[in-house]
């Protein structure tokens, strides 16, 4: 894992959007992974600018999304979809049949889950793979104690994760308990995969990550210590715990 320090949320933001756009110039129909919560809101707006300013084409661009919540219909604006489409999807030109997020109100989650892999798998894999990171170490929806084996599938969210998103909606009991998650296995899978992390609230995580050898399924996070290309875009705040000198990934 390379570790990149950024002075703050804005150059962690700017930063990941130069990596993006660079990528969909050199190849115009790669695959993106794309992740929700706050972290990459800097970076979609980042995106929508240069679209905006120079026209990076996303016509041949195809979107993979981590999440869904179970039970939240797309035109929710608490959906995943709802917010990809808020955020990014309405302002640049990806078509809307290369989108692709798991449906949380399908019928049969089980089979719901296949189809995504199949989706996922179809063709070369995810060329970057955009990552958050929760406070407890997950990575997409997959909470401390994911198999690393995993691949799409239905999670129970942590009380600290349902916790953390709340802020997203009017009352803590309108976070959703369950979530569609691509597993740890899938996200292994993306060429390469961009972790961004922002803020003193992740500091404990990120000190947790870098001065250890743990690779643990309490932690599914570390799990990208098993991945060859993996770059870590981490601003002062979040990265005020680890003493440069213990860094054990460089
Ligand atoms: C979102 C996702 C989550 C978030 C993580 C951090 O699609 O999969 O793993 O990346 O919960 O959330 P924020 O960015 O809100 O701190």
């Amino acid at each position: 894992m390379k570790v990149l320090e950024v002075k703050d949320y804005h150059e962690m933001s700017s930063i990941a959007s130069r990596i993006i756009i660079e990528k969909v110039k050199s190849k115009p129909d790669c695959k993106l992974g794309l992740a929700t919560g706050g972290t990459p809101i800097g970076l979609y707006k980042e995106l929508i600018q240069d679209y905006r300013k120079n026209g990076t084409s996303y016509d041949h661009v195809c979107t993979y999304n981590l999440d869904e919540y179970v039970g939240m219909d797309p035109e929710d604006p608490n959906s995943y979809r709802y917010f990809m489409e808020k955020n990014l999807f309405a302002h640049i030109n990806v078509p809307e049949s290369h989108i692709h997020i798991p449906d949380g109100t399908a019928e049969f989650l089980e089979a719901e889950c296949e189809r995504y892999d199949v989706e996922l798998n179809r063709g070369e894999g995810v060329d970057i793979q955009i990552l958050g990171i929760g406070s407890n170490g997950h990575i997409g929806f997959n909470e401390p104690g994911t198999s690393f084996s995993s691949h799409t599938h239905i999670v129970k969210l942590a009380e600290t994760t349902r916790k953390a998103n709340a802020r997203f909606f009017q009352r803590l009991e309108e976070v959703p308990t369950h979530a569609i998650t691509m597993g740890i296995a899938s996200i292994l899978k993306a060429k390469q995969i961009l972790l961004l992390v922002s803020g003193i609230k992740k500091a404990e995580v990120m000190k947790r990550l870098l001065t250890t050898n743990e690779i643990d399924e309490q932690l599914p996070a570390s799990a990208l210590k098993k991945h060859q290309n993996v770059t870590i875009l981490a601003d002062e705040n979040a990265l005020s715990l680890v003493k440069k000198a213990h860094l054990k990934y460089k």
